[in-house]
């Protein structure tokens, strides 16, 4: 069968192989786990752990790092360490992972969500002044993909208004603006290492800041409110369970070793992809604002203009992945049209950008752009392929086209 005729009409897939396996041991990883576990002490006391907080902290351009069992837990414990309580309002994306939602109404605050950019799926800047009341105690920036929300613009609002920023930075790992990495530019940064993120350990998460008091707290709440020095059972905080265990600091550290490596070869690749999709008519990449200047493509969203693509995003989602490339439906629902907010107490400016996202976006993982650059064309020419099949032709119509 030709390799012109789409998969999904029975034609070959273009790409056979699959693309590179996330998560991936890497060299040295089993010695630090195998000593972690040799060593009598498997928990979150073990050096191990202390050492790769100071590490990824200080990696961040944070003084400080608490190693917590998820990104969720990180982003709890940042409502908690910042006081955030009931009576509180924070000002959030409309898109994201539930949890930077939840964190906030988990805490008894109230979450206030904000549009999103067109271009660059990160929380709109110049909307967020419109979502400040008496009640806002923090604004949550998620650097969507590993691109960083406009941190200059959010940090003059956050400044002018007084209240928090707490980056949300799961996809961030690495990333930067104008030099200075995520998570070290708010008052608290937070990240994830669940499983599918560019650094894992199967799940976890890091709280970072360079505030001493804040770091204080935090470590507390995170060990059954402890302080250092004063004994195993005196407890001083209403704290929780949140240590990280030893073989997950061990697996991170190789990672945080590798990072930098892995995100210039997901850029090489990415920009291989995107020159390869230049041809093809009516796919919006995610684009990076100029302070984005190390972007992590963890993944990479973009949008379908079906008019000119010639078929929308759920028909381009199912013949790409016929053809062999996990392209994903964006978010289905923004955060507040999530069952769960009909109930829950919160905010929502008009978000008529993300609402559209719901229908017209999808997002590429990072897999693709972590092998080889022939890997990453072939992800352009699948999309190339589809486009062929199903763009609007001048001269005559074909048939089933723009469905
Ligand atoms: C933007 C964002 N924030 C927070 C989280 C929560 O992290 P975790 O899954 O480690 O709890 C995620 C995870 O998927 C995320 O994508």
């Amino acid at each position: 069968m030709s390799r012109s005729v789409l998969a999904l009409e029975g034609g070959d897939a273009l790409r056979q192989a699959p693309y590179p396996a996330w998560p991936a041991l890497g060299p040295g990883d089993l010695d630090r786990v195998k000593a972690v576990l040799d060593s009598s002490v498997w928990g979150g006391s073990n050096q191990a752990v202390e050492a790769f907080e100071g590490l990824f902290a200080h990696f961040h351009d944070a003084s400080f790092g608490i190693a917590v069992s998820s990104g969720t837990m990180a982003l709890e414990l940042a409502m908690h360490a910042a006081g955030i309580g009931p009576g509180d309002e924070v000002i959030v994306p409309a898109h994201s992972f539930v949890a930077t939602a939840t964190a906030v109404s988990r805490a008894g605050a109230v979450p206030v969500f904000v549009d999103i950019e067109r271009d660059t799926f990160n929380i709109d800047s110049l909307r967020v002044a419109e979502a400040v009341s008496e009640r806002t105690k923090a604004l949550v920036p998620v650097h969507f993909g590993g691109v960083m929300a406009d941190m200059d613009r959010l940090a003059l609002v956050a400044k002018d208004r007084d209240f928090a920023l707490i980056e949300d930075a799961a996809h961030a790992h690495g990333a930067e603006w104008f030099g200075t990495r995520a998570g070290g530019l708010g008052e608290i940064g937070v990240f994830s290492f669940q499983d599918s993120k560019a650094m894992t350990a199967g799940e976890g998460g890091i709280f970072i800041t360079s505030d001493e008091n804040l770091a204080a707290r935090a470590r507390s709440i995170a060990n059954a409110g402890r302080l250092e020095g004063q004994g195993w059972f005196k407890h001083f905080e209403l704290g929780t369970n949140l240590r990280m265990t030893a073989p997950q600091a061990a697996l991170l550290h190789g990672q945080l070793e590798r990072l930098q490596d892995q995100i210039r070869l997901r850029a090489a690749n990415f920009s291989r992809f995107q020159e390869g999709l230049e041809e093809v008519d009516g796919v919006g990449l995610q684009r990076a604002p100029a302070g984005a200047t190390v972007q992590t493509r963890y993944i990479v969203p973009g949008r379908i203009d079906e008019r000119r693509f010639g078929a929308g995003r759920d028909r381009f989602v199912e013949a790409v992945q016929a053809e062999g490339v996990p392209v994903r439906p964006f978010y289905p629902h923004t955060l507040y049209e999530n069952p769960l907010y009909r109930l829950q107490p919160h905010r929502a400016l008009p978000c008529p950008v993300a609402e559209h996202a719901t229908r017209d976006s999808f997002w590429l993982p990072m897999n693709l752009f972590m092998g080889t650059e022939e890997d990453a064309m072939d992800a352009a020419r699948a999309i190339a392929k589809v486009h062929r099949a199903f763009k609007p032709r001048k001269s005559h119509r074909v048939n089933g086209s723009a469905a």
